[in-house]
């Protein structure tokens, strides 16, 4: 192995048993037994009881992963999220999704090699960098980048269409308007190019090129990391750094993004984030994701997709959100008022319901104690308020509406706390979701290509059919 190592594990011990103990707790408070419902292969067509916002519709079969919402149970490929947590590591898991089965330590080293190798998209970069993405959102910026990598990793734009100069179109000067001085030139300077399809080669290296093929999945899943680093350096001022392959892909981010070498117990917490948020079913950015894959796009500008997905304050932008939410409620004696105003004003909870769990969310079981434990192995006095805050709120909540509503904490509720504890930024927190959530969409993509059919759903007209057209004059104001 080039190296990519994990810290040792012993160092971080107390960390798997916080996760531990969630398990239990977790299996004491559900239990685990599948929907016979939503977990057998299907003949279709099928009928299901369909709600707004395609509530309750199956769109396809998966063997990657399994929301049990009754029992508030994450499944990947089998393997309980909470196991997942203690013993794997966020490559490992990313290797599972994408091929089924846990790896062996021969396949596990040739994958994150690969990881590692594709860790400098530099041409990326530095095409990134000709764009204001210090005027951007964070999640526009990591959008763009991964658009771009698509040029340098594929071969998608570059070969299919190259130029046959003896087809080259050139114009007399005299035929175009000069906007500039002529400068005299000998040929035309203004040079039409009429690009013509040449023939594909498909030698080893273009497939491997290909923007759809498996290699392409290694390439995002390594490089979306490598570009929300870059993302989070120049919206701070800095420069984006080299990546370290002697770390592992949690550490190196972390490292990417911040300059500073995490300690076990930071890049520990990272991993354990990235793993939580790697596959959730078919949440809106994966659903986006398979959309635009099932039209035979490719896997870059469905990842693109899924970022866009991702941003919304409903889905990943929650994380944000929290924080923002935590910081104007500003302490514990504030939360009743605030969330009596709130409920006053039919306006929802950042980081609180979901539309599958109708239970505690698996994922905030984990990040709720994991986040304590940073705020209490560390000095930042605001972390501690905003955490006291959250548990308070949380509490509050459940008691006000929660528990006969069925809406606990999701994901999104504690894992800001967490990122600040690291010394994350909040506009940082939902591209974080997405380096990891690339994972889930590109193993989903990959699966459903398989057996691909294009996403065509209808939907239902009620609108008129009688008008007649009225020109412009007779419309009125
Ligand atoms: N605060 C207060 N009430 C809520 C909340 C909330 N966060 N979420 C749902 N409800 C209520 C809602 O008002 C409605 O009540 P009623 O039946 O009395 O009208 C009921 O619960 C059902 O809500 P819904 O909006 O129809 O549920 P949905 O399945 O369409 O939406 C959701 C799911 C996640 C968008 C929603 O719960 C929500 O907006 N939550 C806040 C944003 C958030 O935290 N998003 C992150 C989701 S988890 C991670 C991810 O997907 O990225």
């Amino acid at each position: 192995m080039r190296n990519g190592k994990v810290y040792d594990r012993k160092l971080t011990k107390d960390i798997t048993d916080i996760i531990l103990k969630a398990a239990k707790k977790a299996k004491r408070e559900t239990s685990s037994e599948p929907e016979p419902e939503l977990t057998k292969p299907l003949k279709w067509p099928i009928k299901c009881l369909v709600g707004p916002g395609l509530e309750g519709a199956i769109s396809c079969e998966t063997k990657i992963g399994y929301v049990n919402g009754a029992k508030g149970w994450l499944i990947y490929r089998g393997y309980d999220i909470f196991d997942l947590c203690a013993y794997s590591t966020f490559e490992e898991v990313s290797y599972l999704l994408l091929h089924g089965d846990l790896p062996s330590r021969a396949q596990l080293e040739a994958f994150n090699n690969k990881l590692i190798q594709y860790r400098h998209p530099l041409e990326t970069k530095r095409m990134l960098m000709s764009f204001p993405i210090e005027d951007m959102s964070a999640m526009a910026g990591l959008r763009l980048g991964v658009n771009l990598m698509r040029l340098e990793c594929t071969v998608a734009d570059e070969e299919a269409y190259k130029t046959e100069h003896s087809r080259v179109i050139s114009s007399d000067e005299d035929s175009i308007p000069m906007e500039t001085k002529p400068r005299g030139e000998e040929k035309a300077i203004y040079e039409f190019i009429e690009k013509r399809k040449k023939k594909k080669e498909r030698t080893a290296e273009a497939a491997r090129k290909l923007p759809t093929g498996i290699e392409s999945s290694y390439h995002l899943i390594s490089g979306t990391a490598s570009i929300a680093a870059a993302v989070a350096r120049i919206k701070q001022g800095h420069l984006p750094i080299e990546a370290d392959p002697k770390l592992s892909h949690a550490a190196n981010f972390l490292y990417m993004m911040t300059g500073r070498k995490p300690t076990p117990q930071e890049e520990r917490v990272m991993d354990i984030a990235l793993i939580l948020h790697a596959d959730h079913g078919m949440n809106a950015s994966t659903f986006a994701a398979m959309v635009v894959a099932s039209t035979l796009s490719d896997m870059y500008l469905s990842v693109g997709s899924g970022i866009a997905a991702l941003t919304g304050p409903l889905h990943g932008g929650a994380n944000e959100e929290v924080l923002y939410m935590l910081k104007h409620i500003g302490s514990p004696e504030n939360v009743k008022p605030w969330l009596a105003h709130k409920i006053a004003a039919k306006e929802k909870i950042m980081g609180f319901g979901h539309r599958v769990y109708k239970a505690y969310d698996p994922r905030a079981r984990v990040l709720g104690p994991l986040s304590e434990y940073l705020v209490n192995t560390g000095t930042d006095k605001e972390a501690k308020v905003l955490f006291h805050t959250a548990k308070t709120l949380e509490k509050e909540v459940l008691a006000s509406f929660g528990e006969e509503k069925k809406i606990f904490p999701n994901v999104d509720f504690y894992s800001g706390i967490a990122y600040s504890s690291l010394g994350i930024k909040p506009e940082l927190f939902t591209p974080i979701f997405a380096v990891s959530r690339v994972a889930g969409w590109t193993a989903r993509v990959q699966e459903y290509l398989q057996h691909n059919r294009i996403f065509r759903p209808r939907s239902m007209y009620t609108g008129r059919f009688d008008l007649k057209y009225v020109p412009m004059e007779k419309r009125g104001k």
